[in-house]
């Protein structure tokens, strides 16, 4: 007999464009229930109107921590549970490395990084590992693939090795890694697994004003796809296109070269800088 699977509960953070959009898209198509959240209400009731019977829209600002408790309330109203909480929300400015301005690394900072920290405080209560103990008359590894929950936040290839330009938006993916990495760890025993998504480029809002080559461009239903598929795997780390992701891997083992590389390539486009 085939077993059926359980509609999730998942939320979504910036799932009113984007890869945000993609995912929420593809998650109420397999017949999930899902709950998305962003700061413009009117994307996100499009989004919404395309399932209308398993979407549902909140508007929240990920960096307005004074409103976590309200919408973990609302969120429980909702779903009553979550089973994943995708951070995905994001924003990017880019740097003039001689002329930083602390304004601008504190807009990155408190959407890539404390908007996850917000995220985490709203769902962790939430989460159903928390909520329902393991059913010790189950057996064990079908229990515990239904009991454990997940947390996914979207960080960035940049995050591997340092970019030009990318001062605040590549150190806020770098530090999201981080943050993920020792949560992992630290919520293992508590039947909670934790991801984290470093893409390469996609064609997304965010992208579209790029005025510099973006090698293995994918669009977002694609990228949504790899990391739905990584979700369901439970890994560690998605990361793609495979290809960047290797190229940058292999060129932070050399950061020598990787400064060579771009100085050239800064200096042919700017030959007088
Ligand atoms: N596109 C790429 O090449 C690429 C590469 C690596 C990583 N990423 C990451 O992927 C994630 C999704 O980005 P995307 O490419 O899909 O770009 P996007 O279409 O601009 O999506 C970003 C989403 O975040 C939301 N958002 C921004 N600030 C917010 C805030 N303060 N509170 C709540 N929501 C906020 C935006 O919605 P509202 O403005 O309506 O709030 C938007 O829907 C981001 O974390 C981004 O850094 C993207």
């Amino acid at each position: 007999m085939k077993a059926t699977i359980a509609a999730k509960h998942i939320w979504i953070t910036g799932a009113g464009s984007g890869i945000g959009k993609s995912l929420a898209l593809a998650y109420a198509k397999a017949g999930n229930q899902v709950v998305i959240t962003g700061r413009g209400e009117t994307n996100l009731n499009q989004v919404a109107a395309i399932y209308p019977d398993n979407i549902t829209v909140l508007v929240w600002d990920v960096t307005d921590d004074q409103s976590c408790d309200a919408v973990r309330a609302a969120i429980k109203v909702r779903l009553g549970w979550l089973d994943i909480a995708i951070f995905n929300a994001g924003y990017c400015e880019y740097t003039d490395g001689a002329n930083l301005e602390t304004e601008s690394f504190r807009r990155v900072y408190e959407v890539n990084v404390f908007g996850i920290v917000n995220g985490i405080t709203v769902a962790m209560p939430l989460l159903k590992a928390l909520n329902e103990p393991l059913d010790s008359s189950q057996p064990l590894n079908d229990s515990i693939a239904r009991s454990r929950s997940q947390i996914v936040g979207v960080g960035s290839l940049s995050a591997l090795i340092g970019m030009p330009t990318a001062e605040s938006y590549g150190s806020s993916k770098a530090a999201a890694n981080y943050l993920l990495e020792a949560l992992r760890i630290d919520v293992a025993d508590q039947n909670i697994d934790v991801s984290v998504v470093n893409p390469g480029f996609v064609e997304t809002p965010m992208t579209a004003t790029n005025n510099f080559p973006m090698p293995f461009l994918m669009d977002a239903d694609a990228a949504a796809k790899r990391i739905m598929s990584g979700i369901e795997a439970r890994r560690h780390k998605i990361q793609f296109p495979r290809r960047l992701h290797w190229i940058l891997a292999l060129m932070a083992c050399f950061p020598g070269l990787w400064f060579r590389i771009n100085r050239a390539i800064l200096a042919r486009s700017n030959p007088k800088g």
